[in-house]
């Protein structure tokens, strides 16, 4: 790594993933017209995430984030963003009713666009043409034309990304938010899942609190935090060029920060000594997250954590484990002691779903809920063995009553897994496994805290 980092010093690294445009005059004048876009997000809201962050290093907090693997143009709709919102919300009254811990929020939302793949070309009826890449770089359809890199597809994926953060900061604090509309958030198409009645439980039990709070004078005039909640955006910083054009200097610290959302993550396939996005990341101030799969060793993580974060600040790097429900426990012991020896305060986040693809006999690529939860009890025994904090989860999930992955309480089949397939890219919970999810990860947590009371007594 070169000492001197400029917003552009990732241009003479390694970079793997990135599309090839035919047009590059094309592309240069794009990128010169992002770089003159305002800024999605602002500096000092990604310095309240890594604070927020810190809280769940320190074991007192809990990260939740999800949302799509790929946003879609065509998926482009309030009703999806609400309903993906309103999931998150619910998950996050589980987790925190149980825990008692404050949940930090963070969609894979409004900004979501750009896949790493693990081929460069897709085959189809002996048709081989350029792997999809997300819609900020190519087209879906499987056409030559479609699969050209077209640099204009960023301008159109900005726009959407800040269509979608507008209306999230809306509900975020407009109201919708409110502690008062916990009742309110329920789906209709939830009240066959058994978990439904759970969650009206729940519900119910934090209205009654609410209302002796009210009567006590404590209501979200006298507290705001009741009005609203802090929501916060993330998405993978695969696509550099744009990565760049939204990397600004802020005005009060005249720190560099990736304005294009609050928190960004380094791929599995894009962390490895000597990339160009470890190279590009090390230089924002934002707080960042890592994907460690199999194929990341104790030394090498630790060779990246301090260039990545070598002044050791609580809540900057967030690592996101993603093993597969079969080798979460002899993988992550070896980089939570190794992590846990050097005193890094990282966040520890279970990514249940990138190890856990299979294809179906009907030719689906979808993820079993069972290995899913069991990844995330793995997570959770391998933390409590280590004495180190299961710190968050990391969902690829929809607020639709989508049928992507098999499995759950309502026992979705490998044959309906056609009804309603609908993901751009890896199979998603839908709303009903999403809270059944929220409410098996609520127990663990429950138990750790439960042996950290008894640790301390
Ligand atoms: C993703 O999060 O969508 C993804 C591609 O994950 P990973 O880099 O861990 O494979
Ligand atoms: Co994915």
């Amino acid at each position: 790594m070169s000492p001197e980092w400029t917003p552009d010093s990732w241009r003479a690294h390694e970079a793997r993933q990135l599309p090839e445009y035919p047009d590059q005059a094309e592309l240069a004048e794009v990128e010169r017209e992002l770089k003159s876009y305002p800024p999605l997000v602002f500096a000092g809201e990604a310095r309240a995430l890594t604070a927020e962050l810190a809280q769940v290093a320190a074991g007192k907090a809990f990260l939740l984030q999800g949302g799509d693997c790929a946003e879609s143009f065509a998926e482009f709709h309030p009703d999806n963003i609400r309903d993906t919102f309103r999931v998150v919300l619910q998950m996050a009254v589980v987790l925190t009713y149980a825990s008692k811990l404050p949940v930090v929020k963070l969609g894979r939302m409004a900004g979501q666009f750009a896949k790493p793949r693990s081929a460069n070309t897709e085959e189809i009826d002996g048709v081989s043409l350029p792997s999809y890449r997300g819609d900020i770089v190519n087209d879906i359809a499987f056409t030559p034309e479609g699969r050209i890199p077209d640099p204009k597809r960023m301008i159109r994926a900005y726009s959407q990304s800040a269509a979608t953060l507008n209306l999230l900061r809306a509900f975020a604090q407009g109201g919708y938010a409110n502690l008062h509309q916990v009742h309110s958030w329920t789906l209709d198409f939830m009240g066959r899942s058994p978990w439904a009645a759970q969650y009206q439980a729940v519900a119910d039990r934090i209205g009654d609190a609410l209302d002796f709070m009210a009567a006590c004078g404590i209501n979200p005039e006298t507290v705001p935090q009741l009005k609203g909640t802090a929501f916060y955006t993330s998405h993978e910083a695969l696509l550099l060029p744009y990565e760049q054009a939204f990397t600004r200097q802020d005005s009060l610290t005249g720190g560099w920060y990736d304005t294009s959302a609050h928190f960004v993550w380094i791929g599995d396939r894009t962390r490895f000594e000597g990339s160009a996005h470890v190279e590009y990341l090390r230089g924002v101030g934002n707080p960042i997250g890592l994907k460690c799969g199999p194929s990341l060793d104790p030394d090498s993580l630790l060779r990246m954590l301090d260039t990545l974060d070598p002044n050791r600040v609580p809540g900057r790097i967030t690592l996101i484990t993603r093993y597969g429900h079969d080798k979460i426990e002899t993988h992550l012991p070896k980089l939570v002691r190794a992590v846990k020896a050097e005193g890094r305060p990282v966040v520890w986040s279970c990514d249940p779903m990138h190890g856990n693809v299979i294809k179906t006999g009907n030719g689906f690529k979808t993820r079993p809920f069972d290995r899913i939860l069991a990844e995330v009890r793995g997570f959770f025994a391998v933390h409590r063995a280590e004495g180190t904090h299961g710190g968050g989860i990391h969902a690829e999930m929809t607020g639709q009553n989508v049928t992507e992955c098999t499995g759950g309480a309502m026992a979705l089949t490998d044959e309906a897994l056609a009804d309603r397939y609908n993901t751009h890219c890896d199979p998603r919970l839908n709303a009903g496994q999403s809270i059944e999810l929220a409410f098996l990860l609520a127990e663990m947590l429950n138990q750790e805290m439960k042996e950290r009371e008894k640790d301390a007594a």
